[in-house]
């Protein structure tokens, strides 16, 4: 490090820029403001990604370690970024103490995982002390928030290198700055790049993929972090998408997860035709590949044309993630979710009459400004009536920036937890009634691994999502079988493989 000037450490009323130019050279930092922006002007879709030559060894005989928080999207980015560091010469590693260059691939949604990335960088600093040319770097949704970025300049000196979620492309450069220049690199995008179409990536596995459909959003829900995170809402063109997720299928991939934040908002940025999710998937359906799942939709743009498509069944699963964030109609109002209780309560009557068999999950948020104890209860009647088969439930947390982190945060914590608590026993309730409803039936399963648990028993999901544990020899990684159910539990069902001999179903 080259300090520059006065220590503005030492001065209290000193800003991120004076942090900045004592410590880097580089620097661009993130706005919140610059990132609230959506402007009308095209997105460009840039297919000629290179690395330089002179980039392409500078990780030679050098390992790399990244650790990913959040949610499919951040663990994505972390393939692409994989693909791009092994295409500069560096070796992955699965143990952080031997790794060259270290990546915080961070969330930003809650406090709670901000806390866990701090954390973290706690730990990482005596490693600096033994191995003075390590490399740290922060990136991903925490990267794009101004006052993450003047904590880390301020308080984490052991970091080199932060980026944002819309320049990962720039890696091979960001990296070289960070070696040259020995000084802290800040490189954060406000305002959304190109769509950059062939970054390398190396995939986590071989049986499931990831293919992002979208990038962004422009729901703006109040009290979340994403689209000031993640940019506006940018479709990738549905040819693309297609030769993705057929070259996925040509390489024995069995499942592929169409990813957006909101993807029922696909193609409405397009200006040159008018193509929706129910459309992509009408074709992406037609390629020979096991499953085909999608995450996340916002009920608002759940449209009929897309139950209709779902309904057609074949590798379409029917499980839908259609998240409610709470049952009473004034909430989420407040939260900006742009429907009512009725018209969700309409929606899944749609959905559930269109697939019958549909496996419906959902996320939910108790102690939202405001929630009274009969809003709540809104809530879990609502949850008894959709019957869900699964729900991820969050305690609220202001985000700094936000609509709602204006409101009065007014719900105390234990009003909060105990709220979690019998929302949670509610759904456990449901989940298991729901999971005994497969006692005794013979379900498709696709082979995923080992169970963390126990090493001699396999674990895969079915085509609406749940996680099944039987006893099978490993090469049936990565094939679909047969188990026949003879346990269930809130979170798992166990059975029986059913060998296939020759055609003949054993049991
Ligand atoms: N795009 C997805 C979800 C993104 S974040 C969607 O719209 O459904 C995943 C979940 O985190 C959200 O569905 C919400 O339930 C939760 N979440 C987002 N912001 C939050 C906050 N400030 N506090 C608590 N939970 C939050
Ligand atoms: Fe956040 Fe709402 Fe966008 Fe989901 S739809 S990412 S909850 S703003
Ligand atoms: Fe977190 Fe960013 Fe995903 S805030 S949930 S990693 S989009």
């Amino acid at each position: 490090m080259n300090p520059k000037g006065t220590n503005p450490v030492k001065d209290k009323k000193k800003t991120a820029k004076d942090y900045a130019s004592y410590f880097q050279t580089t620097y661009q930092p993130p706005s919140l403001k610059d990132a609230k922006k959506r402007g009308k002007e095209e997105i460009k879709i840039v297919k000629d990604f290179v690395i330089e030559e002179e980039l392409r060894t500078i990780g030679k005989g050098k390992k790399f370690y990244i650790r990913t928080y959040g949610c499919q999207m951040n663990e994505h980015d972390t393939e692409i970024m994989a693909g791009i560091l092994g295409d500069m010469g560096y070796d992955p590693t699965t143990d952080m103490m031997e790794a060259d260059l270290i990546l915080l691939n961070t969330c930003a949604i809650r406090e709670n995982a901000e806390n866990k990335v701090f954390g973290e960088l706690g730990h990482l600093k005596p490693l600096k002390v033994d191995k003075p040319d390590l490399l740290i770097g922060v990136c991903g949704c925490m990267s794009q928030e101004e006052s993450v970025v003047n904590k880390l300049l301020k308080t984490y000196q052991q970091v080199d290198m932060i980026f944002g979620t819309h320049n990962i492309h720039r890696l091979p450069q960001i990296v070289k700055e960070a070696y040259l220049s020995k000084e802290r690199v800040v490189e954060v995008w406000s305002k959304e790049g190109d769509i950059v179409e062939n970054l390398p990536r190396v995939r986590k596995g071989n049986i499931q993929g990831w293919v992002n459909i979208m990038y962004g959003c422009d729901k703006f829900c109040t009290y979340c972090i994403v689209p000031y995170t993640r940019g506006k809402e940018r479709s990738r063109r549905p040819e693309d998408i297609i030769e993705e997720v057929r070259h996925l299928a040509r390489n024995g991939y069995q499942e592929v997860t169409l990813l957006g934040q909101n993807v029922n908002a696909y193609g409405k940025d397009f200006e040159d035709m008018t193509y929706g999710l129910g459309d992509l998937m009408d074709e992406i359906r037609k390629i020979d590949i096991p499953r085909i799942r999608f995450t996340t939709s916002h009920p608002r743009d759940f449209d009929d044309h897309l139950i209709e498509v779902l309904a057609k069944g074949g590798n379409l699963v029917e499980h839908i993630h259609l998240p409610v964030q709470h049952g009473n109609s004034e909430i989420l109002k407040l939260m900006a979710r742009k429907y009512t209780r009725e018209h969700y309560l309409e929606l899944v009557g749609k959905i559930k009459k269109a697939i019958p068999n549909a496996a419906l999950t959902t996320d939910i948020i108790v102690g939202f400004p405001n929630e009274t104890e009969e809003q709540f209860e809104e809530t879990l009647s609502l949850v008894k009536e959709v019957e869900y088969d699964a729900a991820y439930t969050f305690i609220y947390s202001p985000r700094e920036g936000t609509p709602a982190a204006k409101m009065a945060d007014n719900v105390p914590m234990e009003v909060k937890k105990e709220r979690l608590q019998r929302l949670n026993s509610v759904l456990n309730d449901i989940s298991l009634r729901k999971n005994q409803a497969y006692l005794d039936t013979v379900v498709e399963v696709l082979v995923e691994g080992e169970s963390k648990k126990k090493p001699d028993v396999l674990s895969g999901h079915t085509a609406s999502n749940k996680v099944v544990n039987f006893k099978g020899p490993k090469h049936l990684i990565g094939k679909i079988v047969k188990v026949h159910i003879n346990d269930a539990k809130t979170w798992t069902l166990s059975g029986d493989l059913i060998e296939e001999k020759a055609g003949v179903l054993e049991g």
